[in-house]
């Protein structure tokens, strides 16, 4: 029987999504994208080749996956086209097996100029955002101003809705933030030569995903971010401005969910975030400067240094919940080889409950102090390894304290970037 499987990230975003969506695409039909926009880094390796993917559907480089931008994607036109263009570069065929919904709001220069002036203002309280107009153009779709990708089919209705919008961007870029605005002609002239090169790839994309349900194919939705960047339950204000969480999948794309069978948690062995904002559990010494660089974390979108941690079960435990995680596949295993032992946080000092909760201030985040269980390390190397029995004892005991802690099976266990270091316990399409 046909599955539906959400793949999301559960803890700060980069724990390997790309990569799992990729290596599970061998086995689905369509891949959609439901929330977010380029800010997303997601990395594939194949045979060695790395690819980064920003808006794309991690199922772009196997042949004959159908991909999907959905409606809670916010679309820069022009980040679009350049990944397109990159990828036929090198002969990957896009545009035939890409599909994008006309509800999608599109992410205008001036969303880019406000978010980067925000920034600015912010001074040392910035949020370290992507600077990709992802927040001013999620603000203007709730505040029911934004223009969706369909609006570009009308040049002439479409100019006076650009024209009223970016009159407003332009008083707040100039007037309130002291900066330059952003010229309405060449913003017009861009967007609809950008709209005509993306028109043919516009679909009723809810349709297309019902219709390959009905023929009882398997569907992947693909998160973006991670469980801790969501609007509602991140760490807010140090969040992104989209629901990165579970019941996105539904609402970005128009797959009910009870349609949804399988929500796989991506979650990364240790923790790294990369942005401002509270993370307990971060590492200072040497071990974090061992995970920063034998896990090579560096943002696969801005390039900036992740900065890295200890796993923090009470925040994983959380997200199992929020999102109704059913497997987890475990990632950068093979990062901790070679360390002495091994912490995880299993709360907070004086901290009831889930202190990751939407009702904790910053001040409250910024001041948790973690509590730690100390697990053996290992020294015998988990890199490459395909099967569990390849798995040295601590590093297998390491990962049954998790499941235990967070209450949800480990499914599947990455070892490293490419699509084949994979271990699978239960196949998330399996029946
Ligand atoms: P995403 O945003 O969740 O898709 O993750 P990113 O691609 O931003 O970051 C994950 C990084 O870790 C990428 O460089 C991947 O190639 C790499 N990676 C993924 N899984 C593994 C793994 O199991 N081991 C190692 N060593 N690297 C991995
Ligand atoms: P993937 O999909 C990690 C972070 C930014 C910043 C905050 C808000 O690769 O896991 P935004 O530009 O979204 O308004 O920035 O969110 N952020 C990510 N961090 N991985 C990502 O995506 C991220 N996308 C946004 O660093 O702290
Ligand atoms: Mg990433």
């Amino acid at each position: 029987m046909a599955r539906s499987v959400v793949v999301l990230g559960t803890q700060w975003g980069d724990e390997g999504k790309g990569k799992i969506v990729d290596f599970l695409t061998d086995q689905a039909a369509v891949v959609a994208r439901f929330q977010g926009g380029h800010n997303a880094g997601h990395t594939l390796v194949i045979d060695g080749l790395k690819t980064v993917l920003h808006l794309l559907p991690s199922g772009i480089l196997r042949d004959g996956v159908l991909c999907v931008i959905g409606n809670g994607v916010v679309l820069s036109l022009e980040a679009l086209l350049e990944e397109i263009e990159g990828l036929e570069a090198r002969e990957v065929p896009v545009r035939e097996s890409l599909k994008v919904s006309s509800a999608c709001p599109l992410i205008l220069p001036s969303h880019i100029s406000l978010d980067q002036a925000r920034e600015r203002q912010k001074g040392s309280n910035k949020l370290g955002t992507t600077g990709r107009g992802i927040g001013p153009a999620y603000e203007d779709k709730v505040a029911r101003r934004g223009i969706r990708l369909a609006e570009t089919l009308n040049e002439k209705k479409f100019g006076e809705r650009l024209a009223e919008l970016m009159e407003y961007h332009n008083f707040l870029l100039e007037k309130f933030y002291q900066v330059d605005g952003v010229d309405y002609q060449q913003a017009y002239e861009a967007s609809l030569s950008q709209a005509e090169q993306v028109k043919p790839m516009i679909a009723d994309t809810v349709e297309i995903l019902h219709s390959y349900r009905k023929s009882g194919e398997n569907i992947l939705f693909e998160g973006a971010q991670g469980s801790l960047l969501d609007i509602d339950h991140g760490t807010y204000p140090f969040v992104t401005s989209s629901n990165t969480t579970a019941g996105a999948a539904a609402t970005g794309s128009g797959y009910g969910p009870l349609y949804l069978d399988y929500v796989l948690g991506i979650t990364k062995a240790y923790t790294t975030r990369v942005g401002s904002g509270p993370f307990p559990t971060e590492l200072f010494d040497d071990v974090g400067a061992h995970l920063a660089s034998v896990g090579h974390e560096k943002g696969a979108t801005t390039g900036r240094d992740r900065r890295c941690g200890w796993f923090d079960a009470a925040a994983v435990k959380l997200a199992m919940r929020i999102n109704s995680v059913s497997g987890i596949c475990l990632t950068k295993l093979d990062v901790l080889d070679g360390l002495e032992s091994i912490k995880v946080c299993t709360g907070y000092v004086g901290v009831g409950g889930s202190a990751f909760s939407s009702l904790m201030s910053v001040d409250n985040f910024n001041n948790l102090e973690p509590v730690y269980d100390e697990l053996p390390g290992w020294s015998e190397p988990t890199i490459g390894a395909k099967s569990i029995d390849e798995l040295p004892e601590n590093a297998r005991a390491y990962i049954k304290y998790i499941e235990q802690i967070v209450e949800v099976p480990v499914d599947i266990i990455s070892t490293g970037p490419d699509r084949e270091e994979t271990i699978i316990l239960r196949h998330p399409f399996a029946t």
